[in-house]
């Protein structure tokens, strides 16, 4: 078990005392990093007392130490997952080889643009979720956030690591970079597209958590396989934070769909409009926030085929979700994967070599985790009797990247032409309207034990702790 030293200024369990060049770096990096985490961290939260969990060493269990903390006073710092001394590369062509302490030189440009790619997106989603403080349905939703947006921070903390450890002056410049691009800035914009979108509302903050932490679970887990055991060791540790994210995304909906069945029940009712007068989300628009949050979602994972996905593979860049539990090659030389594309107006599968489909795979591994969600989400209707399910459109649904990107399609799978998409657009996707009402709902609610309309509280509270305790203190 590895135990975090907490008495430094960079908390870590990587001996950045004995390293005096890459603590100077990182003590360099850190006040501009505050700054950020001032400029652009939830806002008007610099003085509230949060109730967070911070790790104590880097076992799943590491995770039990809750405290009063100021979140500017967090300790971020550097946690990589215990090392294996005897670990093995276990997938493409330096299959069987030992896992690599130091960068190659051929794989330097690679690894250094995926190293960026996630971290770019760790401070994209805090700047993206700013302003949700301000409307909290509960104490302990903000404590949730606020949770979310302090692990968020320590992520980029990894990746910045690993930027100045292994990667020279390019590293810090790309390091500092992380810290000058903005989400949704129109002259320097955050890398991914989905990480460019508003978080404008609670319900659309739980299907990020839901669905886009998700895609955040899949790339670590594809990069906690990299034969670059450094990156191995630190995106396996992030996954231990990752979960609490997913399960606020989750719980989250449940909680909404709770709320919302009850309505439908207490008035009889499945009109939308009478649901919306109750203050309760309607169905129609949760599976319309659904269908964007999913669609824009699936976008990250890239283009169905990529050469670049290939020569990661191979080169042990980046493996697969599971690696080690895959009965295979773990080479793919020869295998073939099925794809989609659209000929003559129609969905047609083909095959292509795996090793070019390999974005495809995690998409799709991807999908099966999401919609075992969706089913859990669907229980709590029929336990309220309420028939009405939700669903994950079809893959090629309002998609931008790849051979589906800009296909007209419609939920369920079908391809329509521009006057059916034109009509039937506002049924499948959120509209101004749908943005509207749940704004409306948004007010601020943060007494303790006391919860917006149109959300249930939850089964219980953090840590044990009940519902109505005092998560946050405002001061
Ligand atoms: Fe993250
Ligand atoms: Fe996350």
């Amino acid at each position: 078990m590895s135990t975090i030293n907490y008495s430094e200024k960079i908390p870590n369990n990587v001996n950045l005392s004995e390293d005096r060049t890459l603590q100077r770096a990182l003590e360099h990096w850190q006040p501009n990093y505050l700054q950020w985490w001032r400029d652009m961290g939830p806002e008007g939260s610099n003085s509230f007392d949060v109730y967070l969990r911070t790790a104590i060493n880097v076992t799943p269990e590491g995770w039990a130490n809750f405290d009063y903390v100021k979140m500017p006073d967090y300790r971020w710092g550097i946690f990589l997952a215990q090392q294996d001394e005897n670990r093995k590369v276990n997938f493409g062509e330096h299959k069987g080889e030992a896992a690599w302490q130091e960068v190659p030189g051929e794989h330097r440009a690679n690894l250094r643009r995926m190293i960026v790619t996630q971290g770019d997106t760790e401070p994209a989603s805090v700047e993206q979720q700013r302003h949700l403080g301000l409307t909290a349905p509960s104490m302990y939703d903000l404590r949730n956030l606020y949770q979310i947006n302090v692990e968020e921070g320590r992520h980029l903390w990894a990746m910045v690591y690993l930027l100045h450890k292994h990667f020279g002056r390019d590293g810090r410049e790309e390091a500092e970079a992380l810290l000058q691009r903005q989400s949704g800035d129109a002259n320097n914009p955050r890398i991914l597209g989905a990480f460019n979108e508003k978080t404008p509302d609670w319900l659309a903050f739980f299907m990020f958590t839901y669905f886009t932490d998700r895609d955040g679970k899949f790339q670590l887990s594809a990069l906690a396989e990299s034969a670059f055991d450094p990156l191995a060791r630190t995106t396996k540790f992030m996954l231990t934070e990752e979960a609490h994210h997913m399960f606020v995304g989750e719980s989250g909906v449940s909680r909404v769909l709770q709320r919302t069945a009850q309505v439908m029940n207490e008035l009889k009712t499945d009109d939308p409009q009478k649901v919306r007068a109750a203050g309760a989300i309607d169905l129609g628009t949760i599976q319309r926030y659904l269908n964007f949050h999913y669609s824009v979602t699936i976008d990250l994972f890239g283009a169905d085929q990529s050469s670049n996905a290939a020569i990661f593979y191979s080169s042990g860049l980046k493996g697969r979700y599971e690696e080690g539990k895959r009965t295979d090659d773990h080479v793919l030389k020869g295998q073939t994967y099925k794809v989609l594309e659209v000929v003559n107006g129609q969905l047609i599968e083909k095959d292509v070599p795996m090793l070019n489909a390999l974005n495809e795979v995690l998409r799709d591994d991807f999908i099966k985790d999401s919609v075992a969600g969706v089913q859990r989400w669907n229980k709590v209707l029929e336990k309220a009797g309420i028939p009405t399910r939700l669903t994950v459109p079809h893959k090629a649904f309002n998609r931008q990247i790849g051979a589906l990107a800009g296909i007209k399609m419609s939920p369920d799978g079908r391809v329509v032409n521009e006057a059916e998409w034109a009509a039937r657009k506002s049924e499948w996707l959120p509209t101004p309207d749908d943005f509207a009402f749940v704004a409306s709902l948004m007010g601020r609610v943060v007494d303790p034990g006391k919860f917006a309309g149109w959300i249930a509280p939850p089964v219980m509270g953090i840590n044990r702790q009940p519902v109505d305790f005092e998560y946050v203190r405002f001061g």
